[in-house]
């Protein structure tokens, strides 16, 4: 599962411990992703990647399922905010698995615009 936009929050480490095997998390935050990567540095399946999600670093089909809580808040609160959302719902279509994927966008901040999607 691919977790974007993860930040520091615990959720991954919850859902590691709940037995979700392979957790790839990525934030573009270079500062947040350098602290994670040292707090879990004992967690080999839970690994760290700094990355915009507007322009994935992954092959195409490469997740099961993404997970992104509070993103879109997130790439709201930036220029071209738009677009950018759109980039991003393009990108984890693209790297979403084609069978039985799901995306889940999770938001914190602007419920109205929450949303979860099948492939
Ligand atoms: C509201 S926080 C949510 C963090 C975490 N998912 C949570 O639930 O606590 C939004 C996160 O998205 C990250 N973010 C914003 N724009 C991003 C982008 N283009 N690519 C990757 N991460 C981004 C921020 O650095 C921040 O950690």
């Amino acid at each position: 599962m691919l977790v974007a936009g993860a930040g520091n929050s615990r959720l991954s480490e919850d859902m590691y411990e709940d037995g979700y095997q392979t957790l790839t998390n990525v934030d573009v935050s270079r500062v947040v992703v350098d602290q994670m990567i040292e707090k879990y540095k004992d967690k080999s399946a839970l690994t760290y990647q700094q990355m915009n999600v507007c322009a994935l670093e992954f092959p195409d089909e490469s997740f099961d399922a993404v997970l992104a809580k509070g993103l879109v808040d997130g790439i709201l609160c930036g220029e071209g905010s738009t677009a950018n959302v759109a980039k991003m719902c393009q990108e984890v279509s693209r790297v979403l698995k084609p069978v039985r994927s799901q995306a889940h966008v999770i938001q914190t901040l602007s419920p109205n615009v929450s949303f979860s999607f099948n492939f």
